[in-house]
């Protein structure tokens, strides 16, 4: 089982380095397959309930964001492509998970950092990271945050990915309190999330938060709502949002 995981780990660090020398190509140039992954369902509450991402064999959590089929869906180049030039900039990308969209930006920003509160996702993270070419290796930094804390520093970044991870997020309004600070003026923040809809991807419908509920939370924890598309994408939405 371990020697299947360092090979398939080994496997995937190629596909990483060609990722990332294939910066400039277009989406169908990207990566590796997916399964459905079905989250554990949380005890009853009145609050909505928040899907535990944790749940779930770790080599199947990799296999599943990782999915070669994934790029058809998910366009990875266009939707980097939203945050426009990252030349010279500093970007989070919160619940990275295996990097998937933080090791795309590498090549792009002077800096990203893979966020996650998983340590079995930094661990994965840093076993890609020491793959890299040496100009892109000290570009990445993986950072081990708390499930209310990004950990970033005061206006670190320019720019804030958050994919598939928001209705993690608890506490999602003070979350995004504190994730302002770690922001700089006029910074952007790109949610993507599963559209409700029973989708052959993604999470059950009870574990989704809603387009507008994200919006309504985005204008309440200190942003401006700069975009927000559910065409693009099959199966999700994107709001793009700036600190205000
Ligand atoms: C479904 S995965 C998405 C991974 C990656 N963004 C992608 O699209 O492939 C959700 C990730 O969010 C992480 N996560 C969950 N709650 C989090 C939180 N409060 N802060 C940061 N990361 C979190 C999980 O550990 C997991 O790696």
């Amino acid at each position: 089982m371990m020697r299947d995981l360092i090979l398939y780990l080994a496997l995937l660090a190629g596909t990483v380095f060609v990722a990332c020398n294939n910066a400039g190509n277009t989406d169908t140039a990207d990566t590796p397959i997916m399964t459905r992954v079905t989250p554990t369902p949380v005890p009853a509450s009145n609050e909505p309930p928040v899907p535990k991402s944790g749940a779930g064999n770790f080599e199947n959590l990799v296999a599943s964001f990782e999915s070669k089929d994934r790029v058809i869906w998910q366009k990875p180049g266009m939707v980097i492509s939203l945050l426009g030039d990252l030349t010279g900039k500093t970007v989070a990308d919160i619940g990275a998970g295996t990097g998937y969209f933080a090791f795309r930006m590498v090549p792009k920003a002077a800096r990203v950092i893979g966020v996650d509160i998983d340590p079995r996702f930094i661990t994965f993270m840093d076993s890609i990271k020491v793959r890299l070419p040496e100009q892109y290796r000290s570009r990445f930094e993986s950072r081990l945050a708390k499930a209310n804390d990004p950990m970033l520093k005061p206006e670190e970044v320019d720019a804030v990915i958050i994919v598939n991870t928001y209705g993690y997020i608890e506490n999602r309004v003070a979350y995004l309190q504190t994730l302002r600070e770690g922001m700089k003026t006029d910074a952007e923040l790109l949610i993507i999330d599963f559209k409700k809809n029973n989708l052959p991807v993604g999470p059950e419908d009870d574990y989704k938060v809603g387009q507008s509920q994200v919006e309504g939370e985005l204008e309440s924890g200190g942003f401006d709502l700069l975009k927000i598309d559910n065409e693009s994408l099959d199966y999700q939405y994107l709001i793009l949002a700036k600190k205000r």
